[in-house]
């Protein structure tokens, strides 16, 4: 019998329900207030590991991304449980890169959830969170998934209890956005509005159980000033009902909510009725409650975990 443990998880992606940037701190990252929030778009991970006395990671990709981050996990994973064998891996992606939907960070969370199961290791969600933080800021948050206020860099996040059920429509519009670039062109501009009223407003929308018309992303301003056909897919959004229609993360994708899953089909063809639009894709999405989120996650690894506890925890430890 082969020693190889497997699965197949589903790496969900995220949308910040708000994004407010504070200031540029000394390490270089820059302040955040945010909600973070998962949705049902998602990448597919395959990864098996095998035993053995070296570590070797193989990663099959369609796309060939360059220094891909599920290596990386794998790797820090491997290293924090003190284990060695084969970690082999597919990933079929779905989720748009470059897109502020943390497609990247939610698949080498996931590598980072799924290795310790199959190896059959403790890993204390403390030293997950460490790795995660390490990796990138928008990783821990898929340790937790749900809805979550990040604060800091991203990585210091607090439980929100799940909002109403909402759907919604999120556009790609097929501009790839660089993160640190982003921030760079946003950074000068930080100086205009005061912290504190940032804070304020950020602090009442929090206390908001639906995401309000108050909902804000700081990015919009300036990744709108330089890809304008955003700025003209917010307001489709918002003609077709959305409440509210936001740019994710520093861009480019944006989502609009909606009630009902009526109103989200007529936005749909709303959309599509407005011409095409290069490689411009539009997803019919739901939010991601956290019960659901961990039931995916413990439906997947079912074959290998003890219980129904967060984290995962493996039945194959000895
Ligand atoms: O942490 P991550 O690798 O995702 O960050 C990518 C880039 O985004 C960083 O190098 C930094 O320039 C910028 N960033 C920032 N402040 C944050 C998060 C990211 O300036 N809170």
């Amino acid at each position: 019998m082969s020693a190889t443990r497997r699965a197949r998880v589903r790496a969900v992606a995220k949308i910040n329900l708000d994004l407010r940037v504070l200031a540029r701190r000394p390490d270089g990252y820059h302040e955040l207030r945010t909600i973070l929030q998962t949705i049902s778009l998602a990448d597919t991970l395959e990864i098996a590991f095998t035993p053995g006395r070296k570590t070797i990671i193989a990663l099959e990709d369609e796309l060939t991304i360059p220094d891909n981050l599920v290596v990386r996990a794998a790797r820090r994973a491997m290293e924090a449980m003190g284990a060695a064998g084969r970690v082999e891996m597919r990933l079929t992606k779905r989720i748009p890169m470059g897109a502020g939907l943390g497609g990247g960070s939610s698949d080498a969370a996931a590598v980072l959830l799924a290795l310790p199961v199959l190896a059959g290791r403790i890993v204390s969600l403390r030293k997950l969170s460490e790795v995660a933080g390490e990796l990138g800021s928008d990783v821990p948050f898929f340790l937790l998934g749900g809805r979550a206020v990040g604060i800091g860099r991203g990585t210091e996040l607090f439980p929100l209890p799940d909002g109403p059920r909402a759907r919604g429509v999120l556009v790609a519009p097929g501009v790839h956005v660089s993160t640190a670039e982003a921030y760079r062109a946003l950074s000068p501009r930080l100086t205009t509005e005061s912290p504190q009223n940032k804070i304020f407003s950020f602090q009442s929308h929090t206390w908001d159980r639906s995401v309000g018309e108050a909902a804000a992303n700081d990015f919009e301003a300036v990744v709108f000033a330089r890809h304008r056909r955003l700025a003209a897919v917010k307001k489709r959004l918002l003609r077709a009902g959305a409440r509210p229609a936001l740019m994710t993360g520093s861009g480019s994708a944006i989502f609009g909510l909606f009630g009902t899953g009526d109103e989200v089909s007529q936005a749909m063809e709303l959309l599509g009725a407005s011409g095409p639009h290069g490689e411009e894709a539009a997803f019919r999405i739901s939010l991601v409650s956290r019960p659901r989120y961990r039931s995916l996650w413990w439906r997947a690894l079912q074959e290998h975990i003890t219980g129904r506890v967060w984290p995962p925890q493996s039945r194959h430890v000895r």
